[in-house]
């Protein structure tokens, strides 16, 4: 079983707005892995998925919107990676309208979700924090 992170000032990378959306971006994904858990029910699971995609795409347009003004140079290279977390959830959302829910996809949920978030934060995000805060 997959254990949830807690929210940390670790991950803090020193711009706000950003910060902000972290935070919430990872209650989002708890409440998507408890729903699944807690066998909500369909309807409220697939509120959740459809919320959390929402608001990562949301959270992904920020940031590249974020880089654009700050001339990040590797901003090619960083929405890729928010592209290709887009199409896993998507095929994770195709495996749950498929199978529903259980305990083995909440924890693949919550693999690509959480702890893709905390390492995305702490490897690429940091990366170009630290460039604006260089200029
Ligand atoms: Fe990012």
């Amino acid at each position: 079983m997959e254990d949830l992170i807690a929210w940390s000032d670790v991950y803090l990378i020193g711009i706000d707005e950003i910060d902000e959306q972290h935070e919430k971006f990872f209650k989002v994904v708890h409440e998507f892995y408890m729903d699944i858990l807690n066998c909500e029910g369909e309807n409220a699971v697939e509120e959740t998925l459809e919320f959390l995609k929402s608001y990562a795409l949301e959270h992904f347009q920020s940031e590249e919107a974020f880089m654009k003004k700050h001339e990040y140079p590797r901003i090619e290279e960083h929405k890729k990676i928010h592209e290709e977390f887009i199409e896993k959830f998507d095929t994770l959302a195709d495996q749950f309208n498929t199978f529903g829910p259980s305990q083995g996809l909440a924890d693949e949920a919550l693999d690509m979700t959480q702890n893709w978030l905390a390492e995305h934060i702490l490897d690429v995000d940091a990366q170009y924090a630290k460039h604006v805060n260089q200029i």
